[in-house]
């Protein structure tokens, strides 16, 4: 879906986002997390919007994406619900919520779908992962994989580093992703990945590729929301590029603010509500108060 070109935009679909990968038109997915910036991206026109488990370290604070739960998932996907109405929502399955058992992974997308209105679901890694992700499609909702640098398994990863870098583990990489596309996902986000790697992988798969921090071999990608708009504070990943600094705007907004409120610049008579002479003058009656004495 494009808005960009005086077309009215259409709800992107997976039949729609099949067309655009025929067609070899990049897609765009972000993540979003919150009411406004959904508004935002519906505005823009991108394709896909994921409330991705980074909300974990990104809106919620916490260290790294493992303690998010699906609880704290659901209130950011509903809000981002309600600011779309073209993109296709895409709701990320926080760690602990859907590995143990098909059923616990059929059962979290369910509430992904019916609480959160999402209308995918994103899960991370290949192996065992692969029968989760049969079970939710069998049930009937859309999944998107992910391989390569998948953040829930960082730990057991060594950390947060690029992954298929050696023969072997690129070839298993590329197995995975054929696995989790026989499974039924339409779509394969690719992370960390090197884009010569990226490139072979994609040659062999007919789902939909995004990527991020994976070359340009990908027929989309995805960023963060904070990132790519310069909200972040402190490290980006290598692969990330900002689009926009807001965090200095934001900065200096906030100072001017807290400025103009210690100097007594803020708020000024425009910024209150009138009430009538007549009004005021019982009111004080009614206080004892003489005069213009508040
Ligand atoms: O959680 C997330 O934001 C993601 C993207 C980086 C793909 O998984």
């Amino acid at each position: 879906m494009s808005s960009g070109h005086g077309t009215q935009p259409q709800r992107v679909t997976l039949s729609s986002l099949a067309r655009q990968k025929a067609a070899g038109e990049p897609v765009v997915m972000v993540t979003a997390y919150d009411f406004p910036s959904a508004r935002i991206a519906d505005e823009v026109g991108v394709d896909l919007v994921l409330v991705g488990d980074s909300a974990a370290n990104v809106v919620l604070g916490y260290e790294s994406t493992v303690p998010v739960t699906v609880e704290e998932l659901l209130v950011l996907t509903r809000a981002v619900r309600r600011g779309l109405r073209h993109p296709l929502l895409v709701a990320d399955l926080p760690f602990g919520s859907y590995e143990a058992s098909d059923l616990d992974a059929v059962h979290t997308a369910q509430r992904f779908v019916k609480e959160g209105g999402a209308e995918a679901v994103k899960l991370e890694r290949g192996g065992s992962i692969v029968d989760r992700a049969r079970a939710i499609v069998r049930a009937g909702i859309p999944v998107v994989g992910h391989v390569g640098l998948t953040p829930q398994a960082a730990t057991a990863m060594g950390g947060y580093r690029a992954q298929g870098r050696t023969a072997e583990q690129a070839a298993q990489l590329i197995r995975d992703a054929l696995e989790l596309e026989s499974a039924g996902c339409f779509a394969i986000v690719v992370e960390a990945v090197p884009a010569e790697v990226t490139a072979l992988l994609a040659a062999r798969l007919d789902c939909l590729t995004i990527g991020i921090g994976a070359g340009a071999a990908t027929d989309g990608q995805v960023l963060v929301w904070h990132d790519l708009l310069g909200i972040t504070e402190g490290h980006l990943a290598r692969f990330v590029r900002s689009f926009a600094d807001l965090r200095s705007g934001m900065v200096e907004g906030l100072t001017a603010y807290a400025g103009a409120v210690r100097a007594r610049e803020f708020p000024q008579p425009e910024h209150t509500y009138p009430i009538e002479a007549t009004e005021l003058d019982d009111l004080r009656a009614r206080l004892g108060v003489a005069g213009d004495r508040h």
